[in-house]
């Protein structure tokens, strides 16, 4: 059950306010260091995604000596990267230093985890894209590129391995976010839902085990289809390039998480061709964080931001360059639902049709 969004902007405001005050009392070169060393963590978690020391946690209490046994690695060094994790809530540690999973490590075990997604962020050639922010800052083109000299998605195509962790990690986020927008939207009126750039249909399943009758479909990239369709039989999985390629008819369209990954002039091309494929009565439902306004508060728009800045050249957006996005394809947002995560739904139906349309799906049903 997720906590409603009042609660959670409630919650991370308190917790803001207590990090602001945090920073005001310890040096400030405490606090610039430890801003600035954060990436030591992040890299920590993800060699203990990597090792798999969580699934052995999660099975007993264990010291380094017993995991080092059991192949887990060197001893000494998985003391030392277990006892680094002890304060992020990551694992815990008893007198006679015999780790088990923390709250936050429990989040890196079973079909919930969000280990591939860690494991991602911190891939070498992930990191060695944020390495280049300087020089994307200076020049407006992806640190990816500059770091790799070709775009994210054509890197992904031709390192199967990248390809693989890539898919796992939207797997990992769309477990997060897709029960919270299944539940933001009432489809009961709709037949037909098409996910543009769905990945491996994680979040058309969450929307049919609400809607079993509803007909699902995946529109995706030759290669992420290749690897995850044998997975999902009860999804209809079209290969295909959104930015060319005809799209099938459907009732509702789903862009989620995906105009963040392009440019304006990409961005506009993937929804004009949702458009030019979409019947009159159907609508787009876009789900994306909001960029907040100006601010001195913790969202997480600004940091998903930074990732799209370095890996794809892409960006997070307001509402309003979303209305000009969607004005552009041909398209007006008809409402603006917020979810029970920081995403929200935005839907677009065609720029002449009449507003009664908008009231056809019209009862959004956040429980
Ligand atoms: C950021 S992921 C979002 C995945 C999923 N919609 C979600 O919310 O987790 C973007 C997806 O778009 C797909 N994609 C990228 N370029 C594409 C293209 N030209 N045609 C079709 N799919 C594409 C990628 O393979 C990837 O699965």
């Amino acid at each position: 059950m997720l906590p409603s969004p009042w609660f959670v902007r409630a919650i991370t405001r308190v917790s803001d306010t207590l990090a602001r005050l945090r920073r005001r009392i310890i040096p400030a070169q405490f606090a610039a260091l430890e801003l600035g060393t954060a990436g030591w963590v992040s890299h920590a978690l993800a060699a203990f995604c990597e090792l798999g020391v969580a699934g052995a946690l999660q099975a007993k209490a264990q010291t380094a000596r017993e995991l080092a046994a059991a192949g887990y690695g060197h001893e000494a060094s998985l003391e030392r990267l277990l006892r680094s994790l002890c304060a992020y809530g990551v694992v815990r540690c008893d007198r006679s230093r015999r780790y088990t999973l923390g709250r936050v490590g429990r989040a890196l075990t079973g079909a919930d985890s969000v280990a591939a997604m860690i494991r991602y962020a911190n891939a070498p050639w992930h990191t060695a894209a944020h390495g280049r922010l300087a020089g994307t800052v200076r020049e407006g083109r992806s640190g990816f590129s500059i770091a790799h000299g070709e775009p994210l998605f054509s890197y992904l195509q031709r390192d199967r391995e990248a390809g693989a962790l890539f898919d796992e990690a939207m797997h990992a986020m769309s477990t997060v976010y897709a029960p919270a927008f299944a539940a933001a939207y009432d489809f009961s009126h709709c037949k037909t839902i098409l996910d543009v750039g769905g990945g491996d249909g994680t979040l058309v399943e969450a929307v049919r085990a609400r809607y079993p009758n509803l007909r699902t479909m995946v529109f995706e990239a030759p290669q992420v289809v290749q690897r995850v369709a044998a997975d999902r039989p009860d999804i209809e999985f079209v290969a295909g390039d959104m930015l060319a390629d005809a799209l099938p008819a459907a009732d509702v369209y789903v862009l989620s998480h995906v105009l963040h990954d392009w440019d304006d002039e990409n961005a506009a091309k993937v929804l004009a061709n949702v458009r030019a494929a979409m019947p009159d009565d159907a609508r787009v439902l876009i789900y994306e964080l909001l960029v907040q306004p100006p601010s001195n508060v913790w969202s997480q728009d600004r940091v998903s931001d930074l990732e799209m800045m370095a890996m794809l050249g892409g960006r997070e957006r307001g509402i309003d360059e979303f209305a000009a996005l969607a004005a552009a394809a041909g398209l007006r947002v008809a409402r603006v639902i917020a979810a029970r995560t920081s995403e929200a739904v935005i839907e677009c139906v065609p720029a002449g049709s009449p507003s009664r349309l908008t009231a056809r799906c019209d009862s959004a049903t956040p429980e």
